[in-house]
């Protein structure tokens, strides 16, 4: 099935046509920088803008930046507040004339590195990272979802994990990879004293450039790079909507 893959991020707004049975993209990703401020309107904006450029009138899936439930998204770590409680999906459908499904960025390039990346055929408890703008989360056990996890933002010396570890907090502080990755370790550690994971997959930015770091990790998890690289967010938010349209 063909569906609008579309990853809502911090610095920009990606959109492609997805064939969801191969991962493939049907046609050449589109980029639009983010609106800034972030307001859900202008957002919005962007959105129909994609649609337009892809001539879509279909069905569309979208990755953001925060934890959504059925459609409502619940926090606005790094996008506009006016996106706290706002029902996303019913915005992006009016706006658009198109169905529209809303899934966390993370979980959605979750489900794309398990079912066509690095997380293949992989069953057990797997955790894919997303060190980009945020630090995102997505958490399967055996091959299933757990929605929602949030787990850039747990506790680490009194601070929001993602405040020290992202890939946002690593150019912000202006540090070296070198200087970075004792913090990305650290809060690895801490993810597998918690949830003891099978393979941890790294995805976002910094899964282009793990090879600056992947070898002085400490964690005892198997930790590999995500595979598909930039598609992921928008591959994952087009498999979300086509099971959520199996789903009703
Ligand atoms: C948000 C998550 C998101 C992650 C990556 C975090 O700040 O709270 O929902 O998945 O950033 O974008």
């Amino acid at each position: 099935m063909e569906i609008l893959g579309v990853d809502i991020g911090g610095s920009g707004i990606k959109g492609a046509v997805v064939d969801t049975k191969t991962g493939e993209l049907v046609r050449p990703r589109f980029r639009i920088p983010t609106p800034n401020p972030s307001k859900p309107k202008a957002v919005a904006r962007v959105v129909k803008q994609l649609t337009k450029h892809f001539d879509w009138s279909g069905t569309i899936g979208v990755g953001f930046p925060a934890p959504v439930q059925r459609g409502v998204t619940l926090t606005a770590a790094n996008v506009d507040d006016r996106w706290i409680g706002a029902n996303a999906a019913k915005l992006f459908s009016e706006v658009t004339g198109c169905p529209v499904f809303v899934i966390n960025d993370a979980d959605a390039a979750g489900l794309a590195e398990m079912r066509f990346g690095a997380g293949r055929g992989r069953m057990g408890v797997v955790l894919i990272v997303t060190v980009g703008t945020g630090l995102g989360t997505a958490l399967f056990i055996d091959g299933h979802l757990l929605p929602n996890t949030e787990l850039g933002h747990i506790e680490i010396r009194g601070k929001d994990a993602e405040t020290r570890a992202s890939d946002a907090a690593r150019k912000a502080l202006d540090l070296s990879w070198a200087d970075w990755t004792p913090l990305f370790n650290e809060y690895l550690l801490t993810l597998e004293r918690l949830f003891w994971p099978d393979l941890i997959i790294l995805g976002g930015g910094a899964s282009k450039k793990t090879e600056k770091f992947l070898h002085h990790l400490t964690v005892t998890t198997e930790v590999v790079p995500a595979q598909m690289l930039n598609q992921a967010g928008i591959v994952g938010a087009a498999l979300a909507a086509e099971l959520a349209l199996q789903r009703s």
